[in-house]
């Protein structure tokens, strides 16, 4: 397990699940955070433990739909750490669980806001900052929604799908410079996400064997910091997966469409 003594690390969606798990255990590595979300209560609570391991961490509420606020937002992130963001995690992320002919295009545009413009502007206005010092780490949390192809989903998974090639080409243009762009893929993880919410069906129920902790899935994500490799799964079965879909996409589609209509 890395050390984190003296890093600072943003993280976006930190008052539950993953992104909580995230702030607490990068806290208690040795990391000054500066968490991100909108229930101020919520966030409060996550700083507070993370202040009792690092005392110095701090939290900005606010809303990530609001895609103009976000170059804002960032200048907020840089001085509430004192000047200096070391690695940026965009891990906030909404679910969209409605099949395409029940979709509204407010259903499509809503997702792709905050699970791929948000991500993409918060990078856009802290990459300079980075470049300037050559030094930094962007982690952008997709889904194995993308390399699934799961029955319901399509827009969510698109959204995520955006995402993954918008790191993609950050990776590879980042390549002369020690800024380096991570793409983190979980799987199905306990948390609020698989929860009743509007505007969604009901969540698919869940396989406890397959289904990891937040906790787990946050150690995962801050191992690939370690790494010079492009992407990392919440584990070997994720990657597995996605294998076995990219190696015979036409079979895996084929299949996917037998199991879920049938035909
Ligand atoms: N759980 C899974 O099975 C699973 C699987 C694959 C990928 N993921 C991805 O993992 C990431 C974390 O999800 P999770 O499982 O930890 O879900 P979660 O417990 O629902 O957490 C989502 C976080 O995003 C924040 N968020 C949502 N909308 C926001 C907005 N408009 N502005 C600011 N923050 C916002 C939420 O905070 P507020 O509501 O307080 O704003 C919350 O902190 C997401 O990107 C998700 O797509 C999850």
């Amino acid at each position: 397990m890395s050390d984190l003594t003296g890093k600072n690390i943003v993280i976006t969606g930190a008052s539950s699940g993953i992104g909580e798990a995230l702030a607490i255990e990068a806290a208690n590595r040795g990391a000054r955070v500066a968490i991100v979300a909108r229930r101020a209560d919520r966030l409060a609570d996550v700083l507070e433990r993370c202040q009792q391991s690092s005392p110095e961490s701090t939290m900005v509420v606010a809303d990530l739909a609001d895609l103009d606020a976000i170059d804002g937002l960032a200048s907020q992130l840089i001085a509430s750490l004192d000047g200096r963001v070391d690695v940026l995690i965009n891990n906030a992320g909404v679910p969209k669980r409605k099949r395409t002919d029940q979709m509204t295009s407010e259903d499509v545009e809503g997702v792709m806001s905050i699970n791929y413009f948000s991500p993409v502007r918060l990078t856009l206005a802290l990459l300079p900052h980075m470049l300037d010092r050559d030094s930094g780490d962007i982690v952008n949390v997709s889904s194995m929604g993308v390399h699934m192809a799961a029955f319901g989903v399509s827009a969510y998974s698109a959204s995520k799908a955006a995402l993954e090639f918008f790191t993609e080409g950050l990776y590879v243009e980042l390549g002369k410079t020690n800024v380096r762009a991570h793409l983190f893929v979980p799987g199905t993880t306990a948390s609020e996400f698989s929860t009743d919410k509007p505007g969604n069906n009901a969540p698919f129920p869940s396989d406890p064997a397959t289904t990891a902790t937040s906790e787990e899935v946050a150690i995962s994500l801050l191992a690939s910091l370690d790494t010079e490799t492009f992407v990392t799964y919440t584990g070997e079965r994720e990657a597995q997966t996605s294998a076995k879909r990219n190696a015979d996409v036409n079979a895996w589609l084929a299949n996917m469409r037998q199991v879920f209509t049938g035909m």
